[in-house]
């Protein structure tokens, strides 16, 4: 495990924390790698009861590390490692939270889409910029928000890249709970503690009933928007975008 993913696993909880706080918890490649490594063993672990996603620092996850986008569009072979993740997501078979503070970009939402119990800090900037980008919306994004919120509130956020404030996921259904930063890491332990102190087996049992209708639409969605996303980062409107940012960093 890399060290910009680290796993600590206590009382049944396993925590996924993304450590790359001074690039705003993007990720890259390799963490993808580790998360899909880390949720499908913990599928298989018995000591692991519920696991929770966080990240270091003031941002949950700034999204997909804009360097490996443009790796991506010379070998689009590596796209695979980010759609392995978002189907091991689709596949987790135990309850997934995500404490989410700052900046969470991109994917950074679309996977909160896949959670279980989502708690927000009061600072949560959410966004699912990828038109500005020149790029399509992923993660299954395209199924799950229209069934949510209807086809012009998912335009707005997947197309128009629109920002979502914690009173606003909270209003829309993509989290569960805004609460104060400081005490969001402490909420969200109390939130997997109260999901594990129920019935396991009941549990697994009917997040699989509730999953089941979408299940195998999903895969099939993340899949084919992987394929229109993959050509899109080949695009000049991408590259252009991803470029622009890339040379601003390097200043
Ligand atoms: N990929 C790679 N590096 C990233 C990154 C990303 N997605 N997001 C942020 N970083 C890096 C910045 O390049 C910067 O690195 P540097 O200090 O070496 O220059 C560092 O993280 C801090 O980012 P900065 O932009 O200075 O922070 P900010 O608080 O002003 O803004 C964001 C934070 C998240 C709003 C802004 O960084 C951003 O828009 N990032 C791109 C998000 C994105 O488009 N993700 C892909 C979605 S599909």
């Amino acid at each position: 495990m890399s060290e910009l993913l680290q796993q600590q696993h206590d009382n049944g909880v396993l925590e996924l924390v993304l450590n790359r706080p001074d690039k705003k918890n993007a990720l890259t490649l390799a963490m993808y790698a580790g998360l899909t490594e880390a949720l499908q063993s913990a599928a298989g672990n018995d000591q692991v009861r519920a696991v929770l996603l966080r990240g270091e620092g003031d941002s949950f996850t700034a999204g997909n590390d804009l360097a490996d986008f443009v790796q991506c569009a010379q070998r689009p072979e590596s796209m695979q490692t980010i759609l392995d993740f978002l189907h091991a997501l689709v596949d987790f078979p135990k309850p997934l939270l995500a404490a989410v503070q700052g900046n969470a970009v991109g994917i950074g939402t679309t996977l909160l889409l896949h959670c279980d119990h989502v708690l927000v800090a009061d600072n949560l900037k959410a966004q699912m910029p990828f038109v500005k980008l020149g790029l399509v919306p992923e993660g299954g994004s395209s199924l799950l928000l229209p069934g949510m919120l209807g086809q012009r509130l998912a335009f707005e956020l997947l197309v128009q890249g629109g920002l979502i404030t914690a009173e606003r996921a909270c209003q829309l259904g993509i989290a569960n709970q805004q609460v104060a930063p400081e005490r969001l890491y402490d909420q969200a332990l109390a939130a997997a503690a109260a999901i594990i102190a129920l019935p396991q087996q009941a549990v697994i049992q009917s997040k699989a009933i509730l999953r089941a209708p979408q299940r195998a639409a999903l895969h099939q969605v993340i899949d084919e928007e992987g394929q229109q996303f993959a050509q899109r980062l080949t695009s000049p409107e991408a590259l252009a975008v991803l470029n622009g940012f890339l040379n601003k960093s390097s200043r």
